[in-house]
């Protein structure tokens, strides 16, 4: 079988970044497609970055990819990191990948002394929970909540 090799991606990948980004979106019903090769370059590279991006190859060529920022964990007063996004093409599922690519980034978050690594996931989303239970990952008890839009607005217009 084939080595992953994982590894930090470059600007000049932003363009398979930005189609991976999207399926990964149209995979979990959420059909904008709104990743662009120049908001990945904006948003995933230099140094007002928003998130890390990293690559996996296999024999040669990009076949997934995850997101990752810096987090912290306010139950213990600890860093963490939060993985945004992972995503492996269909052809090459099943293969290790994914499992590489999240290794990489448990292997950052020691590095940064963070004590976890923590995600979001659709609930839908049968397959990947069945992937992140494999790795050993517990379901917290919480909910992700956002404001967006004239709400963000409103309570942003609010601000003293
Ligand atoms: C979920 C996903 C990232 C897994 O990628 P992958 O490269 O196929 O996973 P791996 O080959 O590294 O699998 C690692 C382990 O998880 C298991 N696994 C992976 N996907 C699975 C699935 N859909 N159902 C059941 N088990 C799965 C593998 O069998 C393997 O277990 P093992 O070590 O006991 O053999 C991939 O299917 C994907 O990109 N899905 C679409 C995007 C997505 O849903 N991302 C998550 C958003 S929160």
């Amino acid at each position: 079988m084939s080595a992953v090799r994982v590894r930090p991606a470059h600007p000049a990948e932003a363009a398979i970044l930005a189609e991976m980004a999207n399926d990964l979106n149209d995979h979990v019903g959420i059909h904008g497609r709104p990743f662009t090769p120049e908001r990945i370059r904006a948003d995933g590279f230099g140094p007002q970055a928003a998130f890390s991006p990293l690559v996996a190859e296999l024999d040669g060529a990009v076949v997934g990819y995850v997101f990752f920022s810096p987090g912290y964990n306010t139950d213990i007063a600890a860093r963490s990191v939060w993985l945004h996004d992972i995503f492996v093409a269909p052809p090459v599922r099943g293969r290790g990948v994914s499992y590489a690519l999240m290794a990489a980034v448990a292997a950052e978050t020691v590095r940064v002394s963070g004590v976890s690594l923590e995600w979001g996931v659709h609930t839908a989303n049968a397959g990947a929970l069945e992937f992140y239970r494999r790795l050993g990952a517990v379901a917290a008890e919480t909910r992700i909540m956002g404001v967006a839009g004239e709400s963000l607005r409103a309570l942003a217009a609010a601000a003293p």
